[in-house]
């Protein structure tokens, strides 16, 4: 590797490529995050080992039996894809430390134990498959390693163990071709990039792939924030990662069937919060034992996927900002909310009125056509003033699939829009009383 630079020009440099490496991110907008490993076939959620204080020889015993079937990762890709999403990011080493490849550096892993597999590689050819970008989620803390707990206070541990997530890293991104994304997590016990030598490592990583994404929980900063479970707008790239029922990213074992996961139009409102501003939605599933994809995850995933072929505009690309903020430019009303690229106003319907008709305050700027996003059926409207009226729609929503239609107000040019303010006389601070009259 080139010489290694201070972490100034290091982040200099890679601010400088970062809107070439992050375009096809930027416009994805939808991925897929799959929590898979020896905690998945203990069924009590990713943390039980330290959530139980299960000894290590006796977790160890887990990776014996784990057995997932051949071809799982094919599945999760196949549904990935089905679901509109455009990127996958597999924990390919969780806190519990069984790595799920064919690690020289690390013996406790698939290949060696249970399957028998390099559960990554099999991931990595189905990404590739499905055309979907390829992400590693890689943990820092490792639960399994006896240097794990004692780099904190020990400066030859932390060397050996630095070392070995330096190997680790290694390996996944130089054995498997081009990787997308480097998904960081959980920088414990070691409190700083230095103890982690953060800039080291991730100065090499990117000398291995020059087109690496990487996120923020290396304790630097890197390409984008990592909200979780929650979708909090921030002013730089950001990803809100969010499980699929608000309680566990591994597989639980429940003695009896619930349904907890969120359903289609939840997620699809996720989307729009995201797409809204400026964010990304990584979706979590976490795959059973044996590795098939949850079933309740299968039919709102579906949803949703059926319904970004239809509406997709409203989502993928390059969606227009506020200057200076990393919301939408353009208002909704009450019944919807927006998004944008500019021309195209697209009004996230998710309260029909059963009148049929509703109004948009103000567009300074009449539309030149409004139109039901799924399918291009033109809809009558009026402009009057600093408002848009939508006449004669249907009594009943028409998207059928998640109870969200998307209505497109094309433009000539991106609108002239006034914000909000207190007053209809008063919006955008200009008295616009007048310009309201039938
Ligand atoms: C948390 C948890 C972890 C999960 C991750 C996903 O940091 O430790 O179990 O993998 O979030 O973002």
């Amino acid at each position: 590797m080139s010489k290694l630079l201070s972490k100034y020009d290091y982040e200099q440099q890679t601010a400088q490529s970062r809107d070439r490496r992050m375009a096809w991110w930027r416009e994805a907008r939808f991925g897929m995050f799959v929590h898979f490993g020896l905690y998945s076939h203990y069924g009590h959620n990713e943390w039980a080992m330290v959530q139980e204080n299960i000894p290590v020889k006796e977790y160890e015993k887990l990776a014996q039996s784990f057995n997932p079937k051949p071809g799982a990762p094919r599945e999760w890709a196949a549904l990935a894809k089905k679901a509109g999403m455009k990127y996958m990011v597999l924990t390919s080493r969780h806190h519990e430390g069984f790595s799920l490849w064919d690690s020289k550096v690390n013996p406790y892993n698939s290949v060696n134990y249970g399957p028998k597999r390099d559960i990554v590689r099999e991931f990595v050819d189905a990404c590739r498959e499905f055309d979907l970008k390829i992400g590693f989620y890689s943990s820092l803390m490792d639960w399994h390693h006896p240097d794990g707990w004692r780099c904190a206070f020990d400066v030859e541990a932390r060397k050996r163990f630095t070392d070995y997530i330096h190997a680790l890293n290694t390996e996944l991104l130089t054995n498997y071709g081009k990787i997308d994304i480097l998904w960081y997590d959980v920088s414990a016990p070691m409190e700083s990039w230095e103890g982690w030598d953060s800039l080291t490592r991730n100065q090499h990583m990117r000398a291995l792939q020059p087109d690496i994404i990487i996120n923020d929980r290396s304790r630097l900063p890197e390409d984008f924030g990592t909200p979780e479970e929650h979708l909090t707008a921030a002013d730089r790239d950001w990803e809100a990662c969010m499980t699929f029922n608000g309680l566990s990213w591994g597989y639980l074992d429940a003695a009896q069937a619930v349904n907890y996961s969120y359903n289609a139009q939840h997620i699809i409102r996720m989307l729009q919060t995201c797409s809204s501003k400026g964010g990304n939605l990584l979706l979590n599933i976490g795959p059973a034992p044996d590795g098939s994809v949850p079933a309740d995850a299968v039919e709102p995933l579906s949803q949703v996927g059926k319904w970004l072929q239809e509406n997709g505009d409203a989502v993928y690309g390059k969606l227009l900002k506020n200057e200076g903020s990393n919301t939408c430019w353009f208002g909704a009303n009450g019944l919807s909310k927006a998004t944008s690229d500019g021309k195209s106003v697209y009004l996230w319907v998710w309260v029909w009125p059963e009148s049929g008709e509703m109004g948009i305050g103000g567009y300074m700027t009449a539309p030149k056509s409004v139109r039901f996003l799924k399918d291009n059926t033109p809809i009558e409207f009026e402009h009057r003033g600093h408002r848009i009226l939508l006449k004669n729609m249907p009594k009943k929503s028409p998207d059928e699939t998640a109870d969200v239609t998307v209505i497109a107000m094309d433009f000539e040019e991106k609108p002239e829009y006034l914000f909000a303010s207190y007053y209809p006389q008063l919006h955008g601070g200009r008295d616009v009383a007048g310009d309201n009259k039938i």
